[in-house]
């Protein structure tokens, strides 16, 4: 599968089926992370693998109970361990960082006929401590990773034209 069919057929998956993942396609999940770019290649990052069950339902709770996520047998926690640094141009390093690390993942595991849904609501402080992360690291992504029992229809998206313009903000 080329970038651009696996951007296009990603979904966000919220009905899974129970079917364990094989180690090895978690593994090709975890690498796109590893081999995504960074801000002075910094890597400040740590992304927590949970397959217990008890702390997956845990976490469904900690995430406005959206139960659904405890049906995957993985969810993929991505944190940043130096939330400090601000970037020259202003945003914060590790939200950009842990963002496309994340997307990195969506996409591998699209390649490797996992689900993924992308969660941003969630009690950060809840999951930090269900997971035991430290106070100065922060959560930016959680995703349930597994085989989808569902097949979403494509949500819609804005047209080129009226997201891109040229030469002069418009
Ligand atoms: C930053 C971010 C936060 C999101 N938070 C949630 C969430 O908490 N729960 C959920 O079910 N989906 C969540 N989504 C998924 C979006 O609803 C979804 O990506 C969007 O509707 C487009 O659908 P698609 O992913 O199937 O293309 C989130 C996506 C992003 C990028």
């Amino acid at each position: 599968m080329d970038v651009l069919t696996a951007i296009q057929s990603r979904r966000s998956i919220r009905l899974y089926s129970a079917k364990p993942i094989e180690e090895d396609k978690l593994n090709l999940v975890l690498e796109a992370a590893r081999r995504a770019p960074s801000a002075n290649n910094r890597q400040s990052w740590k992304f927590i693998v949970v397959k217990d069950e008890a702390i997956r339902t845990k976490l469904a709770e900690a995430a406005g109970g959206q139960l659904f996520i405890a049906h995957a047998p993985v969810i993929l926690v991505a944190c940043g361990t130096e939330p400090e640094s601000i970037m020259t141009c202003g945003q914060y390093r590790y939200t950009v960082d842990l963002s496309v690390a994340t997307a990195f993942m969506l996409l591998e595991a699209r390649e490797q006929g996992l689900g993924t849904c992308w969660l941003g609501r969630f009690d950060e402080k809840g999951v930090k401590d269900i997971l035991g992360i430290p106070e100065q690291v922060r959560v930016v992504a959680i995703t349930p990773l597994g085989y989808p029992a569902e097949t979403p229809d494509e949500r819609p998206r804005k047209k080129l034209e009226d997201i891109v313009c040229f030469d002069r903000y418009q």
